[in-house]
């Protein structure tokens, strides 16, 4: 495995193996790597000839109040694990060599991003879409990896793809969670012990929603309130939002048809967590 910190030398290196033949897998993080991005890079070995990761955590895609500085980082454990996942590049840039300077030109989204974490974190997801703009054309890979945790993002991602053309095809992968349903999160080692066991309640609330929707209830108001009342009764977290809305196109529904996104975002006292499941209604 490779560790690579320069564009340049990044993009001379893709070129070498693109000259060969070799299908590139791309898994995109900010490192402080867990069984989620485990995951993907264990999907994308299995699918490509090569797999790049990159670390990199984006100060684009922070708020001014947000935790870009306190974001957890452990660069040795990364490499280790991305080792052992059989990994062949770490693309793994600074800052400065991401943005030596303020950018000229960003990318603005302009659909999907009015609801959920867009409307709590105005501006996160241009910075999401302009710093994949920039990792997409140094690595230029066949095949790109997202987790579903972040279903807006992977909306959002597809929205990027289709309408820069880009030639890489998007692979969402499940979301992967701890044995009481906690989705896995590189933020959970913010959560004090008591929020950590009350986190649990977020999924488990997500669950009485799929519960509701398979024994027929059909109003997104009476599952919703439902569904916040669980998260309500159960944790001390404050909830920054609960919706429901048609997925990928993330628009609001009265009635449930379709394929469906329920997500919650609930902010501890050090960590805000996501989570989300996605009902297909007959
Ligand atoms: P990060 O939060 O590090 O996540 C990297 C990838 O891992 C994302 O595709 C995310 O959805 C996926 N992931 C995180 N937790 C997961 C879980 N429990 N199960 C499955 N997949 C999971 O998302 C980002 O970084 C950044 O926004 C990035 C795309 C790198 C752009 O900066």
């Amino acid at each position: 495995m490779k560790v690579i910190t320069a564009i340049s030398n990044m993009q001379k290196q893709m070129l070498t193996d693109k000259a060969q033949c070799k299908s590139i897998g791309f898994v995109p993080t900010m490192g402080f790597l867990h069984d989620g991005h485990a995951s993907l890079l264990r999907k994308a070995r299995a699918e490509n000839d090569l797999v790049v990761l990159s670390i990199f955590v984006n100060p684009l895609q922070f708020g001014p109040n947000e935790d870009l500085d306190a974001y957890p980082r452990d660069f040795d454990r990364d490499n280790q694990l991305a080792e052992q996942l059989g990994t062949d590049y770490i693309f793994a840039p600074s800052a400065d060599e991401m943005y030596p300077g303020p950018p000229s030109v960003v990318v603005k989204t302009t659909a999907r991003t009015e609801v959920l974490c867009g409307k709590s974190r105005p501006g996160h997801f241009d910075g999401v879409a302009t710093v994949l703009t920039k990792l997409f054309n140094i690595v230029r890979p066949d095949r790109v990896y997202f987790g579903m945790k972040d279903a807006q993002q992977v909306a959002v991602v597809e929205g990027l793809l289709a309408d820069f053309h880009f030639p890489i095809e998007l692979v969402a992968g499940e979301t992967v969670r701890e044995p009481d349903g906690l989705a896995k999160s590189s933020r959970n080692v913010y959560l004090l012990p008591n929020e950590r066991s009350e986190a649990a309640f977020i999924y488990k609330a997500l669950r009485l929603a799929e519960q509701m929707a398979a024994a027929g209830e059909k109003s997104a108001a009476k599952i919703q309130a439902a569904v916040e009342t669980v998260i309500r009764e159960n944790t001390t977290g404050q909830i920054d939002y609960l919706e429901i809305l048609t997925y990928p196109d993330l628009e609001q529904v009265g009635e449930l048809k379709g394929k469906i996104i329920v997500a919650a975002a609930v902010r501890f006292q050090k960590a805000r967590l996501i989570d989300n499941i996605i009902l297909t209604i007959e």
